[in-house]
């Protein structure tokens, strides 16, 4: 049994890899660091997540509409953007080990091991430092940090670090056969420019009047330095991005509004309010005037799952720069022209995906009527991201019964992903199902054939109860979605 929140994420990483969620990739090779997989469950789960994210921003706004930008963007894009210049994070190498570390990451891992030891005003102390050395870009400073604290390295076991420097994050490859003529172009590190650069051909072609938002979601990709934590930090990894267009001067109302309106969108879901926290950022990014993190309590600690950042006119402002084209809007309800502010919601799919197991993922143990003890692994999705919503099951291979389960399954897979299966007891085939979170199992028996009643097993409760065969698709239709 798991006891500690490390081994508790110790066991999400195994559970996903065992039952079909997420793979190392290329793992027949030995996998490829901070790169990963998605399983039959896993891709469902995924795809679950993103369809709840898309159809709330589009679907549920009448103002918000989606596009599909392609990965690959002009190199200027990324000059503007201020990606070229400003994209990167500072690092620090161990001369003995030759490892290189993100430098907030040092020091809030040596944070952390304070705080484990009781040494909360120091640990505290540490980070306020830290937090103060970033904002000013004091290089000198934070290696002065580090070596006061006498913060080691996790490999070498010694202080002898290299001096801090900036190390850009972008991946660029080549575009164009021949190499002496081909530019060099980038692999998209956010997918908000393939937003911006298509804000005016948006809003002309679905007639958008400020205040809009354009929604997005895509692979974008990091050379993150410090890759690890399962998917929590990933070099190709996928963002569900929002850009909220508004008159300038307005950001603040629209900041507070965003803020609210995508905490709802997580509770809402089904996970739990004490388990988010907002984090506003003491360092802003080179395009925001205020920007803040949703938090959630990972079993690796308090980390961001989402940012919200107000990002004023930089972007269509360079972009205009750059381009030389107009990204001007004319506002008809004050005969203005201007360049729109922008609100932005920013979530990584796969950390939303990770936070969803990190909820899920328990292991339970109690003692049966006859006094035996019985355990399962059970994943508590919330039902309308669970991969597979009902799992159709006959009690026996024969008699007649198949024929009735595969007869609901083809009605019922209209409507949502349903799993037949008729190996092995019921109690096996229930556990399997916990194990990948499947909300609701019908047996059907001898009885059905009777009284046309199943039985259906709530995943949660473990619960049974007989229900009529022909309410078995609107319960589970009408609790998962
Ligand atoms: N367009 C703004 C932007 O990209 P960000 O805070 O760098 O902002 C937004 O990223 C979100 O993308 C994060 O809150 C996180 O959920 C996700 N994300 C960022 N880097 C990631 C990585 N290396 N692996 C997985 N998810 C990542």
């Amino acid at each position: 049994m798991i006891t500690t929140d490390q081994q508790k994420f110790q066991a999400i990483i195994s559970h996903a890899k065992e039952y079909g969620f997420v793979f190392p990739s290329s793992e027949i090779y030995d996998g490829l660091s901070a790169v990963y997989d998605y399983g039959p469950w896993g891709s469902e789960l995924k795809k679950n997540i993103r369809d709840q994210w898309w159809n709330s921003m589009t679907r549920m706004h009448d103002n918000i509409v989606g596009i599909d930008a392609a990965i690959f963007m002009h190199p200027t894009t990324w000059k503007a953007s201020g990606h070229v210049d400003n994209f990167s994070d500072p690092m620090i190498d161990n001369r003995d080990s030759k490892k290189r570390y993100r430098v907030d990451h040092l020091i809030e891992g040596y944070a952390e091991e304070l705080n484990k030891k009781g040494h909360e005003v120091e640990a505290d102390q540490l980070i306020a430092d830290m937090d103060r050395l970033l904002a000013a870009n004091d290089f000198a400073g934070l290696k002065t940090l580090i070596e006061t604290h006498k913060i080691k390295c996790a490999v070498s076991d010694t202080c002898n670090w290299t001096d801090v420097r900036q190390f850009n994050l972008m991946f660029s490859t080549q575009l164009g056969s021949v190499a002496e003529e081909a530019n060099e172009i980038y692999l998209r590190p956010e997918t908000a420019q393939g937003i911006f650069v298509n804000f005016l051909n948006v809003q002309k072609t679905a007639r958008m009047k400020i205040p809009f938002g354009i929604a997005q979601v895509g692979k974008a990709f990091r050379n993150e330095i410090v890759a690890r934590q399962f998917i929590f930090r990933m070099r190709e990894f996928e963002q569900m991005e929002m850009q909220f267009f508004i008159r300038p001067g307005t950001q603040k109302e629209w900041y507070a509004y965003w803020k609210e309106e995508r905490m709802k969108w997580h509770t809402g879901l089904g996970f739990l309010a004490e388990h988010y926290r907002f984090h506003d950022h003491v360092k802003l990014a080179h395009y925001a005037d205020a920007a803040v993190d949703i938090e959630y309590a990972f079993p690796i600690g308090w980390k961001e799952v989402e940012g919200i950042h107000s990002r004023t006119d930089f972007d269509l402002a360079s972009h205009q720069q750059y381009s030389g084209k107009k990204m001007q809007y004319f506002d008809h309800e004050i005969n203005q022209n201007y360049i729109p502010y922008v609100i932005e919601t920013s979530i990584g799919l796969d950390r939303m995906f990770l936070l969803t197991l990190s909820h899920a993922y328990a292991e339970e143990k109690w003692v049966k009527e006859d006094g035996k003890e019985d355990s399962r692994v059970v994943l508590r999705i919330p039902p309308k991201l669970a991969p597979v919503k009902l799992a159709i099951l006959p009690l026996v291979k024969k008699d007649g019964l198949p024929e009735i389960a595969l007869d609901l399954m083809h009605q019922c897979r209209e409507d949502f992903y349903c799993f037949y299966e008729e190996k092995d007891t019921i109690g096996k085939r229930y556990r399997r199902m916990d194990a990948i979170g499947t909300p609701f199992c019908v047996t059907i028996d001898h009885q059905t054939k009777e009284d046309q009643t199943v039985t259906v097993r709530y995943r949660d409760t473990m619960k049974q109860e007989r229900v009529p065969l022909g309410m078995v698709r609107e319960l589970v239709r009408s609790q998962t979605r």
